[in-house]
């Protein structure tokens, strides 16, 4: 067996380990099953691609690859022990960028490889030259519109920049105008190759990529952020095609795919218009200053909240952010255990796109051993939560907020949400009257079986075991 063939045999187990992972991560049960895979994957693929190079390139070659991984490596060990759980949108959101830069990079070269080589002595035939240059083209678009819509992303995610949408007239013409230019570069770059529309292409697709995620609002970050995860798997797979690598190009495609399904589903749990997000908030509308008079709003003590849930019949705990920010979920895991032993029937709803990335509230509560089988999702709970003696709102807001579900003006409106208000009583943990993620007041505060519990969510808790 050649070493080809024994590189390309190693990359359909690692491409089959990579499915197998997928696989495993799309349920609690066996997500660590999964991730193994993915870690067996990415070591087979490595090796293999590393014994591949090491064959074609010089031993400065092979000592600037080994530096780079070693490098790489111990800052990625170094970042990924550091971050917090809260912290990890933003970092997925940075690592994209990183794909798509090494997309542009690689576009780069692929072009300027051929042009080295000069017309006629390259390996590429020359029939299929016209495909190779589409190739260096899409790949160089795709990977520079997730360079800067990942980095606006991680900007916005964590703080430095305003999560407020962008607005500026005429933005829909601004982003179809983009990918008019890049249909028109294309046929250009194909017809006569050159480094000027080449560079064009890059600047057009460098602005778009800002453009179009400056354009979306806190609410849909979510959204982008799976959104760019699926670009950064075309952008991959468009440079496997100019590597010749059928690993990249497989593992692209998954990237693509997944991402870009999973968007759809969490537009559909946000009832957002998945074109509407892709396009980068097309057909979106501005909020105005919200100077509405909600009304007054309760107090209620930890030892009040104590009380309330011995006399509960069945308790449902809906939590949010604010959980992962206090890291509340051991002791709400210990209130659980309590009041289960109590005979009250405690149960979890989760809203698809609580927190800040998909599954957050799970991987929580898993982390703090609540079992899976009272955890539900929003769609499995919210039938029964008018039966329902106290809910318990940990952290939470916009997911709870019931102006989606009533108020066709509000920002949120149409937002699927767990409808807590029509349980008996609502307790509210949270520090302030401080609006959530996506900036709105929410009228749940007001209502008359509603009351706040103050405070650092994970100290409140403490304090009602303690008075249990
Ligand atoms: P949010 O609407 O963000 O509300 C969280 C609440 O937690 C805040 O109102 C905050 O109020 C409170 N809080 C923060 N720290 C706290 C602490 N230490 N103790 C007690 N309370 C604390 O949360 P949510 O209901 O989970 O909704 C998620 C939002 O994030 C949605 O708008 C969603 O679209 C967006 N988002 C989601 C994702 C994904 S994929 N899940 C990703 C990005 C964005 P105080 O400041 O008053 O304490």
């Amino acid at each position: 067996m050649t070493a080809s063939s024994a590189a390309q045999a190693a990359y359909i187990v690692a491409a089959l380990l990579f499915i197998l992972s997928l696989a495993g991560l799309s349920r609690h049960e066996t997500s660590r099953h999964g991730v193994v895979s993915g870690i067996a994957g990415m070591a087979i693929a490595l090796a293999a691609t590393i014994a591949l190079a090491t064959r074609s390139i010089a031993a400065t070659g092979v000592a600037l690859l080994a530096v780079a991984m070693v490098v790489g490596a111990g800052i990625g060990l170094w970042r990924a022990r550091r971050v917090e759980m809260t912290g990890m949108p933003e970092l997925i959101a940075l690592l994209h960028s990183f794909v798509g830069l090494a997309a542009v990079l690689v576009g780069w070269s692929g072009y300027l490889d051929v042009e080295a080589k000069g017309s006629g002595q390259h390996e590429i035939a020359h029939d299929l030259l016209g495909i190779h240059h589409a190739e260096v083209f899409i790949g160089i678009f795709i990977g520079a519109v997730t360079f800067t819509g990942s980095i606006v992303a991680f900007l916005k995610l964590s703080a430095r920049i305003r999560s407020s949408p962008l607005m500026l007239p005429g933005r829909n013409y601004l982003n179809v105008g983009a990918l008019a230019a890049f249909v028109g570069l294309t046929a250009a770059f194909v017809a006569s190759p050159n480094v000027g529309l080449l560079t064009a292409v890059t600047v057009v697709a460098l602005a778009l990529g800002l453009h179009l995620v400056a354009s979306i609002g806190g609410g849909d970050m979510p959204v982008v952020v799976s959104m760019l995860n699926s670009y950064s798997g075309w952008a991959a797979a468009a440079s496997g095609f100019l590597l010749d690598n059928n690993l990249l190009i497989v593992t692209g495609a998954l990237v693509g795919s997944s991402g870009a399904y999973l968007s759809y589903i969490m537009c559909a749990a946000m009832n957002r218009s998945f074109l509407s997000v892709i396009a980068g908030g097309f057909g979106m509308e501005a909020a105005g200053p919200d100077d509405r008079d909600y009304g007054e709003y309760r107090e209620i003590t930890a030892e009040e909240t104590a009380e309330l849930l011995k006399d509960a019949s069945s308790v449902v705990i809906t939590p949010g952010y604010g959980m992962a920010v206090a890291q509340a979920q051991y002791p709400v895991a210990d209130l659980t255990r309590r009041l289960r032993e109590r005979g009250v029937e405690v149960r979890f709803g989760i809203h698809p796109v609580a927190g800040r990335l998909p599954g957050h509230m799970n991987v929580l509560l898993a982390e703090a051993k609540v079992p899976y089988d009272i955890v539900l999702e929003m769609d499995e709970i919210n039938d029964d939560l008018a039966a329902t003696s106290v809910v318990l709102v940990i952290g939470a807001n916009d997911t709870v907020n019931p102006a989606a579900a009533e108020d066709p003006g509000s920002p949120i409106a149409g937002m699927p949400v767990l409808r807590v208000w029509e349980a008996g009583q609502v307790v509210v943990f949270k520090r302030s009257m401080n609006t959530g993620y996506a900036g709105v007041q929410n009228p749940l505060f007001f209502r008359e079986n509603s009351q706040m519990l103050f405070g650092d969510a994970k100290e409140r808790v403490e304090d009602i075991l303690k008075a249990l």
